[in-house]
């Protein structure tokens, strides 16, 4: 079934890997520039005492892949011996883990029962970091294939490791990186990249894999002057490891401010920053794509690298924006940073209708003190009023703000409208007054929401503790669809044309009012201006339609997926496509969708996360640069090639327990 190794790593073998060694840094080492300690320790000479982790070379790699069918995957007869293991861990200091699912504590039939530690689990992990250090688990578990859920009652049930790595590298230099590449791609090896597990397709998971952890990677500079690119300014080295609530009690401590997600355990130095990344200052200053100045990365060849607007700039291109576990292991950035603290003046209300409408326990207030629900008997003046706050939006993105605006099912006929309004560098009063007159166009519906100022500025002057109230795992396995809600259409609306904003508005109406789905409209606006304006050598791949967003509009289903098969989550997708969302697509041709929080089976994903003439050239790149196909994650560029199986063809759901195996072409269905 599977063919020879590639051709490549065999020849490597053969070779003096001191005499490579010697070669390879000579040509290179001048354009390397550590960030950190962890980045001086690469591997050297004289380390460089086994074949096993011998560098590749791009030049000489054939140019059309060789290698085997299937990745190689632990209970494959190619997979390294258990002694080649040992010697490989040796390679990376002892970093080496091979962890079992957390769960197996919830299932009486294996060595590792614990009904006390099941109990942690299922009651009291979710409010810890527990599952964010955990250097297997997943977030998002139906994606990852469900293998090892963690339940009170598992009668019935297993729990298997198909859906997790069977050995992690616990990286903490880029020594260890580079060892893990090579050893991965001179064995064929199905690797993975994971920094905090938030990946909402289990990308950071992976059948039988080899796991890069990145998570403790976790330094921070700040330089108050710096010249990067055409910036001369105050900058911020980020370590991969570094999480959203840490790059904030970093700008406290510090006194500055750069862009950051809003969800605190987010991998901000990992696949936020690779896929795009947004956040409260993205109507600001752009996404979290647009800050990088320089990037640090092992590539598939082994190669440590920095990517500039000076050197190796197709890699600075594609590694802002083009996705996370496709170019290289990224061990560090440099972002652009101001020397002073934001604040931002935020507000959140809420209206509800229907029959349960005094029952509904409100969502999180995002730490704007909310104002109680106001009721509306009439469903129609709801939507109505829904209609007024999407037609408001620009406004929110034009101030510099963003705007959540999620309206949900609450039992029968009843429903919930959360909104929240936050403008950097507004006080709470002048907050208030820029939303006065949406307030005054809720008023003329009959709709009389008050708000008492209040000094808030989260979560830019807040100290966080990594904890979030997300409740992981679990509690975002919902299967999800998104879209980029264009400016033309609120550009149309105020020529006097509001038809498609009109049809949008409805759109959403028809899915929440199935009961099964709800709608949050996240109003952001990266716009090129708000980027910076960068000369054209330093665009980064970021959706160009992205540039023209108002909202980031995701579609989930009410209740979380968790227990379904792989056969009931297609038909659970099959029926959510169908939905308004199906309406939103119609009716926005000219956009696309967030490739960090996208559907699963986004069709014609490629333009959809980039654009046709973005894709191919962010192809052209990952070819170049990965010939072996070593970094493979779904619905990435290049992955095309490539398959899960079990997968669409076969009715079910491509989950990450899946083997990953070269894509029959031809077959219809298929997914990349
Ligand atoms: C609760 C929640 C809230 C969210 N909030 C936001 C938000 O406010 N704004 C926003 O833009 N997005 C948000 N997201 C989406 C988020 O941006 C993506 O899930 C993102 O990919 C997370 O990156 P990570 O490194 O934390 O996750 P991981 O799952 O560890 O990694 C995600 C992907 O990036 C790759 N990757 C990770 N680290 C590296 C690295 N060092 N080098 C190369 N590849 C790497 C992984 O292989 C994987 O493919 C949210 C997601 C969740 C679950
Ligand atoms: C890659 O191979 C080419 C051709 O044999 C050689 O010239 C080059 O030095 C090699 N590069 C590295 C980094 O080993
Ligand atoms: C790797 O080596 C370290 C140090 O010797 C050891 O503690 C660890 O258990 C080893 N890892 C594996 C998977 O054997
Ligand atoms: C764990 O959760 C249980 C059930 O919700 C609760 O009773 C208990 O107090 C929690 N324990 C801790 C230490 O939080
Ligand atoms: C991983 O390494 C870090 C140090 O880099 C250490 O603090 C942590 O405990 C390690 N985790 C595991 C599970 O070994
Ligand atoms: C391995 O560990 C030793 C001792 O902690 C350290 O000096 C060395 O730099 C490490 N090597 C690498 C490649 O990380
Ligand atoms: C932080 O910066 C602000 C604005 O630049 C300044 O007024 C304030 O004194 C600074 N605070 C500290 C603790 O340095
Ligand atoms: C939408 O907003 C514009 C101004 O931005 C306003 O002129 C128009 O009346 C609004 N339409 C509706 C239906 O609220
Ligand atoms: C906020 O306002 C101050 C003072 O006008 C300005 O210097 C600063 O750049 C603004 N901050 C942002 C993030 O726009
Ligand atoms: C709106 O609410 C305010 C404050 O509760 C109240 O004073 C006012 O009379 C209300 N107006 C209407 C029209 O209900
Ligand atoms: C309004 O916009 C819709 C959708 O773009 C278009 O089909 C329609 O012809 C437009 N109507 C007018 C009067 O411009």
């Amino acid at each position: 079934m599977f063919s020879a190794p590639l051709q490549e790593a065999s020849v490597i073998l053969k070779m003096k890997p001191l005499f490579i060694h010697v070669v390879f840094f000579s040509a290179v080492i001048a354009e390397i520039r550590p960030n950190f300690n962890y980045e001086t320790r690469q591997l050297r000479a004289n380390d460089f005492r086994d074949a096993e982790v011998t560098f590749g070379n791009i030049s000489t790699a054939p140019k059309v892949y060789q290698g085997p069918e299937c990745k190689i995957q632990s209970g494959d007869s190619e997979w390294p011996s258990e002694s080649l293991w040992a010697r490989f861990n040796t390679s990376v200091n002892g970093t080496l883990l091979k962890p079992h699912p957390v769960a197996l504590a919830c299932y009486p039939q294996t060595d590792y029962y614990s009904k006390d530690t099941c109990s942690y689990l299922v009651n009291n992990a979710s409010s810890t970091r527990f599952f964010l250090d955990d250097p297997v688990n997943s977030l998002t578990t139906w994606a990852q294939g469900g293998s090892c859920l963690q339940m009170l009652d598992t009668t019935g049930r297993t729990c298997n490791q198909q859906g997790t790595p069977t050995y992690v590298v616990n990286a903490s230099s880029v020594a260890h990186i580079q060892a893990a590449v090579n050893f991965a791609r001179n064995h064929n090896l199905r690797l993975v990249i994971k920094g905090t597990g938030h990946d909402f397709h289990a990308k950071s998971s992976g059948s039988g894999s080899l796991s890069v952890w990145t998570h403790f990677l976790k330094s921070m500079t700040y330089l108050c002057r710096s010249s990067l690119r055409d910036y001369t300014g105050p900058v911020v080295r980020i370590g991969a490891g570094v999480e959203a609530w840490e790059a904030y009690n970093f700008m406290l401590a510090k006194n500055i401010t750069f862009a950051a997600p809003l969800e605190a355990s987010v991998g901000h130095g990992g696949g936020w920053t690779l896929g795009g990344g947004h956040g409260p200052l993205t109507s600001l200053c752009g996404l979290g794509a647009d800050q990088v100045l320089s990037i640090n990365v092992v590539t598939a060849d082994g190669r440590f690298l920095t990517a500039d607007g000076t050197q190796n700039q197709d890699l600075f291109y594609a590694l802002r924006g083009g996705g996370g576990g496709t170019f290289g292991i990224v061990t560090s950035f440099i972002v652009r940073a101001w020397d002073k603290p934001t604040f931002i003046g935020g507000l959140t209300y809420y209206f509800t209708t229907g029959p349960n409408a005094a029952n509904i326990a409100m969502p999180s207030d995002r730490g704007y003190p909310a104002t109680p629900a106001v009721y509306i008997s009439d469903p129609e003046i709801f939507w109505k009023a829904f209609s007024t706050y999407l037609n408001f939006t620009t406004k929110i993105v034009d101030a510099g703000g963003f705007g959540f605006g999620d309206p949900s099912p609450q039992g029968k006929d009843t429903y919930l409208f959360a909104s929240t309004i936050a403008i950097p560098n507004l006080s709470a009063e002048d907050t208030i007054s820029f939303a006065k007159p949406l307030f005054e166009s809720y008023a003329s519906l009959g709709i009389n929401i008050t708000t008492t100022p209040q000094t808030a500025s989260v979560p830019y002057a807040k100290p966080g503790n990594g904890i979030t109230t997300v409740g992981f795992p679990g509690a975002i396995d919902r299967i999800f669809i998104s879209r980029l809600l264009p400016r033309t259409l609120w550009t149309e609306a105020s020529a006097g044309n509001s038809t498609r904003l009109d049809l949008v508005a409805k759109a959403i109406r028809k899915s929440v009012e199935t009961g099964i789905y709800k709608v949050n409209t996240r109003a952001y606006a990266p716009t090129t201006k708000a980027a910076g304006e960068w000369n054209d050598q330093y665009t980064p791949a970021v959706n160009p339609a992205m540039r023209k967003m108002v909202i980031h509009c995701t579609t989930f289903t009410n209740d979380v997926v968790t227990l379904q098969s792989k056969k009931e989550l297609l038909e659970t997708h099959k029926r959510l496509s169908a939905s308004g969302v199906a309406d939103l697509r119609k009716l926005t041709p000219e956009s696309g969708a967030y490739f960090n929080e996208a559907d699963r089976l986004e069709p014609d994903w490629q333009k959809s996360f980039w654009s046709t003439v973005g894709y191919s050239r962010l192809l052209g790149i990952k070819k170049k640069y990965d010939p072996w196909a070593l970094f493979w994650a779904s619905n990435t560029v290049g992955s095309e090639d490539w398959e899960l199986r079990p997968g669409l063809g076969e009715g079910v759901m491509p989950t990450q327990d899946g083997r990953v195996c070269r894509a029959k072409r031809g077959v219809v269905g298929r997914e990349g």
